[in-house]
């Protein structure tokens, strides 16, 4: 569908800036993810099937390896409400789950709306409740708690694990 409009490709707006390099990268990589699925609704439907169930599994890999990543930084700058956030990363998950098997099944949703819904939950996530952890590391780095340096060695840490 060429005529596709702009609005349904998640675009990266500073709503979504952490301001913490690893977790920023990672949420950019959750933008093209997110874009690839957009695209692999356009393809054909001899190779949907194929484009999007791939791309689909590609997503879902990353938001759990991105969501590990970031708890792991979180139970290292002892956030307080690490275990709300624990607990929506896990319901999140399992939506998205249930909503990739439904579509697998009976396809309920459409490629483009099981992308919208995915979209809207993950980045409705970033935009709400990962903003508030980044506060707190900020807030954390203004009373001198947390340094530059130590959250640098945290992130690449975290980075050389997933690797
Ligand atoms: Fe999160």
């Amino acid at each position: 569908m060429a005529n596709e409009k702009v609005h349904d490709v998640v675009v990266w707006s500073d709503k979504y800036k952490t301001g913490i390099k690893l977790i920023d990268k990672q949420h950019h990589t959750l933008v093209d993810l997110t874009n690839q699925l957009y695209l692999a609704c356009r393809a054909g439907d001899d190779v949907l099937a194929v484009v999007f169930q791939d791309a689909m599994h590609k997503m879902v890999d990353y938001v759990r390896h991105h969501f590990t990543a970031e708890l792991i930084l979180l139970d290292k700058i002892n956030y307080p409400d690490y275990q709300n956030h624990k607990r929506m990363h896990d319901d999140l998950i399992r939506d998205i789950l249930n909503a990739a098997k439904e579509f697998n099944e009976g396809k309920k949703l459409t490629p483009n709306n099981f992308t919208r819904t995915l979209e809207d939950w993950v980045f409705g996530h970033i935009a709400v409740y990962d903003k508030m952890y980044a506060a707190y590391a900020a807030d954390q780095k203004r009373k001198g708690v947390l340094s530059d340096k130590v959250l640098m060695e945290i992130e690449t840490a975290i980075d050389d694990e997933g690797k």
